[in-house]
């Protein structure tokens, strides 16, 4: 079937929840995808920071197919090949750079996607608050339930986690929505400070993204994040970090809050994890591991066979040695680049996810798109960057001469 087909039928019977850009990549090889009519294209979005690899990298084609042959699904009735050992991959990454005393080791819930895992970090924050409660022989229906979050976050689609995501034009035509969110503005510790001090005897965790990613690449400063723990470690409420975008060795560590040395008690990751098989992960630390029980949270297809299979493979080439430190280097050097370029300003991020500010973004993006560069614009006024994490300075050098004739 020809692309113009293709489009037809996606026009009449897919839902239009995308403005979808006017192609169709029908294969991609490492940072290079090729489109329906033969044309290349250096990907500089990775299916929004999905494919860390590139594109069928040949240990995750591997893995899947070997894995296909065998056993694609049976379900969390069962054992699953490979999921402990992918679990325990987490747990060290998560506790690699913690001080000596916090390395408890970290118990993985998995899911489909990043909203799937706020999900499963939402319910397990309320059902700690009543645990403690009721291990203190107070009222368990009045324990603390609601949740802090930011200002210009974004946590997923679903209702709670949408609830959750601090873009009031997100929820609008969907309300009622589900209550317990309060969210406060970034990088700000006095309004935290006074949220948390008005409010905190009903907060069971505050939420935050250490690098919001659709709101267009903004830092929390570790200085937030460091309060934010400590506000946290005085009231009992669990700090979760939701590393949906920059997690996964994204910004050249395993996690970003490992920049900021501040030890989360839950965090939640997908996208970049199984390069491309849908799969999401919630993790909590030490003991807090065992707050949901048999019956209280559940998934038919979290944690399959297949994802499990892409997960272990994307995980070992990540933790390989001069990853890490490739990925700072790159990253660096795209920093360095664009700012250099007339028109960009505020070049900011971390590793391999960076964003700027330019006039006509998404004018930009399709201009990228025309002369071979796929881009993404989360507003009117930013592009994010968000590349394989293969990629290398000649890749940067070749976005740049691109982007700079599209500015
Ligand atoms: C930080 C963050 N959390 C959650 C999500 C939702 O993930 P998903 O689309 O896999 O449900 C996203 C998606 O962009 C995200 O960036």
């Amino acid at each position: 079937m020809g692309f113009a087909e293709e489009k037809q039928l996606e026009e009449r019977y897919v839902m239009p929840t995308f403005a979808r850009k006017d192609v169709e990549f029908v294969s991609g090889k490492g940072m290079y995808l090729t489109d329906a009519s033969g044309k290349r294209y250096l990907d500089f979005l990775s299916g929004i920071g999905v494919c860390s690899l590139g594109h069928c990298h040949p240990a995750v084609v591997r893995a899947l197919t070997q894995q296909a042959e065998k056993l694609i699904h049976v379900s969390n009735y069962f054992y699953i090949e490979g999921r402990g050992e992918v679990a325990e991959k987490l747990s060290g990454l998560l506790d690699s750079g913690l001080p000596e005393q916090e390395r408890e080791g970290w118990k993985t819930f998995f899911a489909n996607s990043g909203a799937e895992a706020n999900e499963c970090a939402i319910k397990l924050a309320r059902l700690h608050a009543r645990r403690v409660a009721e291990a203190r022989g107070e009222d368990a229906d009045a324990a603390p339930s609601r949740i802090i979050t930011l200002v210009k976050s974004f946590h997923g689609r679903t209702l709670a986690t949408l609830s959750a995501t601090g873009q009031s034009k997100l929820h609008h035509g969907f309300e009622p929505m589900p209550e317990g969110f309060l969210p406060t503005p970034i990088n700000d510790e006095a309004a935290l400070e006074r949220l948390m001090e008005s409010v905190g005897a009903s907060v069971c965790a505050i939420m935050v993204e250490p690098i919001q990613g659709e709101s267009g690449v903004h830092p929390c400063a570790p200085e937030f994040l460091r309060t934010a723990r400590r506000l946290c470690s005085e009231t009992g409420a669990l700090l979760i970090f939701d590393e949906v975008q920059c997690g996964i060795f994204r910004t050249g560590r395993p996690f970003a809050f490992q920049h900021a040395g501040v030890t989360p008690d839950v965090v939640t990751m997908a996208k970049g994890i199984a390069s491309g098989m849908p799969a999401g992960a919630c993790a909590a630390r030490g003991d807090l591991g065992d707050t949901l029980q048999a019956g209280q949270h559940g998934s038919t297809f979290g944690g399959s066979n297949l994802a499990c299979a892409a997960a272990l493979a994307t995980l070992r080439e990540l933790d390989a040695e001069g990853v890490r430190d490739r990925i700072a280097r790159v990253g660096a050097h795209l920093q360095e680049r664009l700012s250099a370029l007339p028109g960009v300003q505020n070049v900011r991020g971390c590793g391999l996810m960076v964003g700027a500010d330019v006039p006509d973004a998404p004018g930009v993006v399709a201009r990228a798109l025309a002369a071979g560069l796929v881009l993404n614009a989360t507003g009117p006024e930013t592009l994010r960057f968000l590349p394989p994490l293969i990629c290398e300075e000649d890749h940067v050098d070749e976005a740049m001469d691109i982007l700079a004739a599209a500015l």
